[in-house]
């Protein structure tokens, strides 16, 4: 019998892998709580919540119970002209906690389409209302998701040199994170006083993919005040930073002005099902009220699936118990204990620590994406069974909030291992 592995590489074409050098994916055949196991009985420690999906653990029984009690009461409907009580419960829910200001929930299917969903907002938005604004204004080194608008608004790069000729124009303004936020903060002003800037678009105080880039919650706060005084709409994609990674349920939280426009995903259903929010202030949606001309013309076929609305209640309840706030408070110790360890070590260039998101960045020649040191890590921490992707020479972890103290231990551990190993 061939093994899943091997049948794998006959019919499946994997994201972000280069095909020669990774020519064999690991079969995973269950998960359980922060651990995977493979086809061969290889338990890993999933340190990086499976691209950072994960919230409670796999599997997690009281999410696979809400799911499958849905599934088989209403799987799918159509959602225009047509609603239900999954979609209408996670909205009300949603919009209790998120940051003052949101009104209505735009459903979508992932944490692109919730960016794009955004983008066509704002730009609609300033049409409907018969402004000529039309520039986007983005971070370097963002990343906002791969289709073609998140590309657009994403930092150049080997993700999208194939794409160039093909992306809308945008301007970048400096990354705040490395104590640049002054830099930011006036070259933003700089652009926003020419009048024409429909919205910025910002991951809030942690650039993930650029390699877990961390900012101080001041420099978003003024990045925010001076979008509100030229008027110029504020997009936070909170994909990876909502529900619960920085320490408060959302970035945004650190701050006291509110965005027009937060984009959800990954940890909206704990990690079991895809689906992608874009929350709205009052303002935005009435600037679409109107007949057909004024309409947002975006759908998606699966659009709040009531499975994946029952998931993401389930993973909410979960979120809200105070034991989830205490596990994140009890990771946010232990990484910052951790830091202080290796902080001095001569193969730390950087280390970061944002809520529950701690970034090592590795002395090396060559910091890019595609290093060698990149898939020596990889490799190293695959042998010792943890799941890590680092970003370049930057290994992070950004782990399920169910993460016991042993657990963390032994990737601390296993973490200096790597860095005596380097420096041998
Ligand atoms: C900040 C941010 N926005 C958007 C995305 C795209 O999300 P998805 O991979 O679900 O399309 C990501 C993915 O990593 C992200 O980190």
């Amino acid at each position: 019998m061939p093994t899943i592995k091997e049948r794998d590489k006959e019919a499946i074409w994997h994201p972000y892998t280069a095909i020669k050098a990774w020519p064999e994916a690991i079969a995973i055949v269950k998960g359980q709580g922060v651990h995977l196991i493979d086809e061969d009985g290889n338990s890993y420690i999933d340190a990086i919540s499976s691209w950072w999906v994960n919230l409670h653990g796999h599997a997690h029984p009281y999410i696979a119970g809400r799911v499958s009690e849905q599934v088989a009461t209403l799987e799918h409907c159509m959602f225009a002209g047509f609603t239900h009580e999954p979609a209408v419960q996670l909205a009300e829910r949603l919009l209790e906690i998120l940051p003052a200001g949101m009104k209505k929930i735009f459903y979508s299917d992932n944490g692109s389409t919730a960016v794009e969903v955004a983008l066509k907002m704002v730009l609609q938005y300033w049409n409907n209302r018969g402004i000529k604004k039309n520039k986007i204004l983005a971070l370097q080194n963002a990343y906002h998701g791969d289709t073609f608008g998140a590309m657009a608004v994403s930092g150049r790069s080997v993700f999208t040199e194939a794409f160039t000729d093909f992306l809308f124009e945008v301007d970048f303004i400096p990354s705040p994170a490395g104590g640049n936020g002054d830099n930011a903060v006036a070259v933003l002003e700089r652009y926003l006083q020419n009048g024409d800037v429909a919205a910025f678009i910002v991951e809030p105080l942690v650039q993930g993919s650029a390699g877990m880039q961390m900012y101080d919650a001041d420099t978003l706060e003024i990045l925010f005040q001076l979008c509100k005084k030229y008027r110029a709409l504020i997009i936070a994609d909170e994909v990876m930073t909502g529900f619960g990674r920085t320490g408060p349920l959302f970035a945004c939280d650190y701050i006291h002005t509110s965005p027009d426009i937060i984009c959800l995903s990954k940890g909206l259903t704990g990690g079991a099902m895809p689906m992608g929010v874009t929350a709205v202030t009052q303002d935005i949606f009435d600037a679409f009220y109107g007949d057909a001309d004024k309409m947002l013309y975006h759908g998606h076929s699966y659009t709040a699936n009531p499975t994946i609305c029952a998931a993401a209640l389930a993973s909410l309840d979960l979120l809200l118990l105070d034991s989830c706030t205490e596990d994140r408070r009890r990771i946010i110790r232990s990484h910052a204990a951790f830091a202080e360890t290796i902080r001095d070590h001569s193969l730390v260039a950087d280390v970061r620590q944002m809520g529950t998101i701690i970034a090592i960045e590795i002395v090396t020649d060559t910091p890019s994406y595609h290093n060698n040191l990149r898939d020596v890590m990889y490799r190293f921490f695959l042998g010792k069974k943890i799941i890590m992707r680092p970003l370049g020479n930057i290994i992070y972890i950004l782990p399920p909030y169910c993460i016991t103290d042993n657990e963390l231990g032994y990737i601390y551990k296993c973490i200096n291992e790597l860095l005596q190993l380097l420096a041998s």
